[in-house]
C-alpha cells in the first residue's frame, strides 16, 4: 500500500477502505510516514468528510494503535467523561472529585488545549509537581487507594491519537466531526471505559458551530459506543460566551478550588450536575436525574469533594500549599483592566475571540512544540445579563508580554456586546442525547 495513493484518493473525494485507513494509522503511528503527508491526508479528510464506516474503521484503528488498558481489577463500572472542548471549561476537574465522592471510580485521562480550546491536562500542570504521565500500574493504584486518578494519556495508550491531535492543531484541522469522533472515541475504547458521558459544546467557542451539527458529532460517537458495546449519553452545552469566570491555565485552577469550596458560578454548577448527574445513572448510583443533581449540590456545599481534590492533587506529587493557598500559584506580571466605554447589559460574550486573545498571550499553542505559559489568561468580571456603567471593569487581562496587552485588551473589549434592551440569559444545556 502507498500513502501517496491514500492521500490522492481522499483529495479526490474518494471513500478510503479499512486496510487503507489501517495501514495510514499503524505506519504513521511508527514514524513510516511523515508529518507532511499525515498533514495532506488530515486535510483532504477534513475537506471532503469521511462517512460513517469509514468513520469507525479510522475509530477502531486508533484506538488499537496501542495497548487497550484491562481496568476489570478495579471491580465495578467504569464511567468515563469527555468534552469536545471549549473556552473556560473547567468541569472536569470540579466534576470528577464529585464524582469519586459519590463512590464512582474516576479514571479520567484528559488532553491538553486544542485549537483555541483548553486543555485539562495543561491546567492541572499550573499546580507544581503535579504529574501527568502515569503509568497504567500507578493508575489503577490510585483508583484503588483514593478512588480517582487525573491523568494524560499514558505513553501507549491510542498514540496514534496522540501524533494526529497535535498534528491537528497546528493545521487547522480541529473542527472536523470524522477527526472529533474518532480522537474521543478511540481514547475513550483505548482507556478501558465502560460507559461514556460525552459533554458536546456547540457554539462561537466550540469546534460545531451549530446544534444540528453537533447531533450529528453525537449521533456517530453514540454508534461507536453502540458497536463497541459502550452505553453512551451525550450532553449538548452552550459555548457562545466563556464558561465560569476565567480563562486560562492557572486562573481555572483557581476558579476550581473555589468552585469546590461552594463559589460555582451558575453556568458551570449546570453542566456538572447534568453532566454528572448521567454518569450517576449510568454507574447504577440514581436513575431520578433530578435527585442525582440535587446530591452533587450537596457534596459541593459540604466540602468533601474539595478534599477529594486535595486528595488528588497530593497523590499526583502536586504542591498542596497551591490548593490551601492559591496565591501560591504561579501569577501574571500584569493584570490590566478592561472598562466598559457605554453603559448596557451584557448581551454576549464571544467565546472564540476570548479564546483567540487567550492563545495570542500564550495560554494555548499555535505551533505542537509550543511550550504554554500558565499563569496568562482572562477574568471575566462582567457575565450576560449584568448591568456596566462607563468605567466599570468587564474584564482583566493577565498576561507576561507586555507588547501583547493593548492588542488583547481591545479584543476582549470587542468581544463584549452592551444593549440597552433586556437581556434573556441564553440556556446552558441544549440537549439530551440519550
Ligand atoms: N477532544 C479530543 O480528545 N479530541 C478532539 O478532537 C476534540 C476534543
Amino acid at each position: 500500500m502507498n500513502i501517496i495513493e491514500i492521500i490522492a484518493k481522499k483529495r479526490d473525494n474518494k471513500e478510503l477502505t479499512e486496510e487503507e485507513i489501517a495501514y495510514f494509522v499503524q505506519e504513521y503511528t511508527k514514524g513510516n510516514i511523515t508529518d507532511y503527508q499525515a498533514s495532506a491526508l488530515l486535510m483532504a479528510i477534513y475537506i471532503n468528510g469521511m462517512n460513517e464506516r469509514e468513520i469507525k474503521d479510522l475509530t477502531i484503528a486508533m484506538a488499537y494503535s496501542g495497548e487497550i488498558m484491562d481496568l476489570s481489577s478495579i471491580g465495578d463500572t467504569i464511567v468515563d467523561k469527555h468534552s469536545t472542548g471549549g473556552i473556560g471549561d473547567k468541569v472536569t476537574m470540579i466534576l470528577m472529585p464529585i464524582m469519586a465522592t459519590l463512590g464512582i471510580p474516576i479514571v479520567k485521562m484528559s488532553g491538553r488545549g486544542l485549537g483555541i480550546t483548553g486543555g485539562t491536562i495543561d491546567k492541572m500542570e499550573s499546580i507544581q509537581g503535579y504529574r501527568t504521565e502515569l503509568t497504567r500500574e500507578e493508575i489503577i493504584e490510585n483508583v484503588k487507594e483514593i478512588g480517582i486518578c487525573l491523568t494524560g494519556q499514558t505513553e501507549n495508550l491510542a498514540p496514534a491519537d496522540k501524533k494526529i491531535y497535535a498534528l491537528r492543531d497546528a493545521i487547522a484541522c480541529t473542527d472536523n466531526i470524522a477527526l472529533i469522533a474518532s480522537s474521543i472515541m478511540s481514547k475513550k475504547i483505548a482507556s478501558g471505559a465502560d460507559k461514556i458521558v460525552l459533554e458536546v459544546t456547540v457554539g462561537k467557542g466550540a469546534f460545531m458551530k451549530d446544534k444540528e451539527e453537533a447531533i450529528e458529532l453525537c449521533n456517530i460517537m453514540k454508534q461507536i459506543g453502540k458497536l463497541t458495546g459502550k452505553e453512551t449519553v451525550c450532553v449538548i452545552t452552550n459555548m457562545n460566551s466563556p464558561l465560569g469566570n476565567s480563562v486560562g491555565n492557572t486562573l481555572e485552577i483557581i476558579e476550581t478550588i473555589d468552585a469546590l469550596k461552594g463559589k460555582i458560578s451558575q453556568d458551570v454548577l449546570e453542566v456538572v450536575q447534568e453532566v454528572g448527574a448521567y454518569m450517576m445513572k449510568l454507574s447504577g448510583r440514581g436513575n431520578n436525574i433530578t435527585e442525582n443533581k440535587g446530591k452533587i449540590k450537596r457534596i459541593i456545599e459540604n466540602g468533601t469533594a474539595y478534599e477529594k481534590f486535595r486528595q488528588l492533587v497530593q497523590k499526583q506529587g502536586g504542591d498542596l500549599q497551591c490548593i490551601n493557598n492559591p496565591h501560591k500559584l504561579g501569577k501574571a506580571k500584569y493584570v490590566v483592566p478592561i472598562f466598559a466605554e457605554i453603559d448596557g447589559i451584557v448581551e454576549s460574550i464571544d467565546a472564540e475571540v476570548i479564546g483567540s486573545v487567550s492563545v495570542y498571550i500564550g495560554a494555548g499553542r499555535t505551533k505542537k512544540e509550543d511550550k504554554i505559559d500558565h499563569n496568562v489568561g482572562i477574568v471575566i468580571n462582567k457575565k450576560i445579563g449584568d448591568y456596566v456603567e462607563v468605567g466599570e471593569t468587564l474584564a482583566y487581562i493577565h498576561a507576561n508580554d507586555e507588547k501583547k496587552v493593548n492588542g488583547a485588551v481591545e479584543n476582549v473589549r470587542r468581544a463584549y456586546k452592551l444593549t440597552s434592551k433586556k437581556v434573556t440569559i441564553p440556556k446552558t444545556i441544549l440537549g439530551i442525547i440519550e
